[in-house]
């Protein structure tokens, strides 16, 4: 029976988390880069890891089925599931932006139409700056909106910004930086707090090592 539960975000920071959960020591005989197997023990059988869709991460963790998790500071945003946020393992760093033509002036539009895979998060951005907005809510692709003309602009992660600049589109607005953080069910962290604050400091430890 393992102690306790990790999620992780399935996608582009699934590799770089097993990694670092390597260099502290904990590996996984079972994962290899091809398999579809969504459930893995450590060796020494004292965790157990699940691979999750990145936005459900945080809801995992808040509902207690997972202990702990790792995943993007975007998707804890966009859920706003009650868990703790521990450490910023300060990888997959990038930053939420508003996006668009270039020289669109926001201010020139009564009420903005955004395309967004975050609507919770860009919903509180404008609502900040007191500017009314409607969301249309898409599952990826979204610079293509405003190109099409289904959106104005559009609020979404921006990492190197070759998709904004392969689709004419540049940043009109940064919104907030993020990256991976390690996340822990506020239940679990009180009842398994010897297991779960060792593992904390083990991987802060590897984490300051490493860099
Ligand atoms: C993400 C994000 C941006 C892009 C940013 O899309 O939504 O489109 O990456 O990265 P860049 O600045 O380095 O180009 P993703 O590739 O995850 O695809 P999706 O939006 O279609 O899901
Ligand atoms: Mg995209």
């Amino acid at each position: 029976m393992a102690e306790f539960t990790i999620a992780v975000a399935k996608g582009r920071i699934a590799d770089h988390s097993i990694r670092l959960l390597n260099t502290m020591g904990v590996t996984f005989e079972q994962l290899t880069p091809s398999s579809r197997k969504l459930v893995f023990y450590s060796s020494d059988k004292t965790i157990r890891l699940i691979f999750v869709k990145a936005i459900d991460v945080p809801t995992y963790v808040e509902k207690g089925a997972a202990d702990m998790g790792i995943v993007g500071k975007d998707n804890i945003l966009e859920s706003q599931a009650d868990v703790y946020e521990v450490l910023d393992l300060k990888i997959g760093t990038c930053k939420f932006a508003v996006a668009g033509k270039p020289g669109q002036q926001l201010d020139a539009f009564q009420s903005l139409t955004i395309a967004t895979k975050y609507p919770t998060v860009a919903r509180n951005y404008f609502s900040r700056k007191g500017k009314p907005i409607e969301i249309v809510k898409l599952n990826g692709s979204v610079e293509l909106a405003p190109i099409i003309g289904l959106a104005d602009v559009i609020v979404d992660i921006v990492e190197t910004g070759n998709t904004l600049k392969e689709n004419g589109l540049v940043v009109l607005e940064q919104v907030e930086s993020i990256s991976t953080r390690l996340i822990v069910n506020k239940a679990s962290f009180a009842l398994k707090s010897v297991a779960i604050q060792s593992f904390i400091n083990t991987f802060k430890q590897s984490l300051e090592e490493s860099t």
